[in-house]
């Protein structure tokens, strides 16, 4: 028998009040993400952005790399877990959202710890590869038909005992609703299937926010 609880409304309510501790940064810039319009709904959740640096900080983790910054909300709760001489690379295909993002990175006191890549995320990664870069642990959340390239490649990308979290890996519910079988999705729902059954990694599927897949490489 499942134990899992379903989430409703009032359930979610409380998850984002008594699952997130009020921060000032985060939330200014969360607002000031907001009044982006509609782009604003591609920010990750603040009680995601908790569990990453949670994961960033006991994992000792020293070098990351992110796909998909955006206003740089991840990149931030992640460069907070990490230690003063630790990294974060982080990698999106558009300039227009870093002013931003540095805006807040420099507030909080991370700039250091944070080197920001413009580019294609596979080009990036596959560099990375060929430089022969490795990273404790990967964050991936940019285009999702690039997410089992993404996923390939970071195997590449972490030693041993690496992670990779992989956001959105419930999308919006949609991976159960027979009716949708746009790319996306059967893109998402395959990936999923295809780290159940990968005996490279361990795993879990987490119904934290939009489903977030945490893997560890053996
Ligand atoms: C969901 S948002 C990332 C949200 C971010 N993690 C945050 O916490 O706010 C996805 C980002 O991926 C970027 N992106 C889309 N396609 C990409 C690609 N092929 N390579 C690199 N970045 C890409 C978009 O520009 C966008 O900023």
């Amino acid at each position: 028998m499942s134990t899992q609880i379903e989430i409703d409304e009032d359930l979610i309510k409380y998850l984002q009040n008594l699952g997130y501790r009020k921060d000032k940064v985060v939330d200014d810039l969360e607002r000031e993400t907001k009044a982006l319009g509609s782009v604003a709904q591609m920010q990750i959740a603040k009680e995601q952005g908790q569990f990453l640096e949670i994961i960033v900080k006991t994992s000792k983790a020293k070098s990351c790399l992110e796909i998909g910054r955006f206003t740089g909300l991840s990149t931030l709760y992640m460069a907070r877990g990490l230690p003063s001489d630790g990294r974060i690379v982080t990698v999106d295909n558009s300039e227009e959202f870093l002013p931003l993002a540095q805006k807040y990175w420099d507030e909080d006191g991370l700039t250091s710890k944070i080197e920001s890549i413009i580019g294609t995320g596979t080009d990036v990664m596959q560099s990375l590869i060929d430089r022969q870069h490795t990273f404790d642990l990967i964050f991936i959340d940019a285009d999702k038909n690039n997410y089992p390239n993404y996923y390939e490649l970071s195997l590449s990308l972490v030693p041993s005992n690496g992670i990779i979290i992989i956001d959105n890996m419930l999308w919006h519910g949609d991976v159960v609703d027979k009716k949708k079988t746009d790319s996306q999705t059967n893109t998402i729902r395959d990936l999923n299937l295809k780290i159940n059954q990968d005996d490279r990694v361990e795993f879990s599927l987490l119904p934290l926010s939009d489903g977030l897949s945490f893997v560890r490489k053996k």
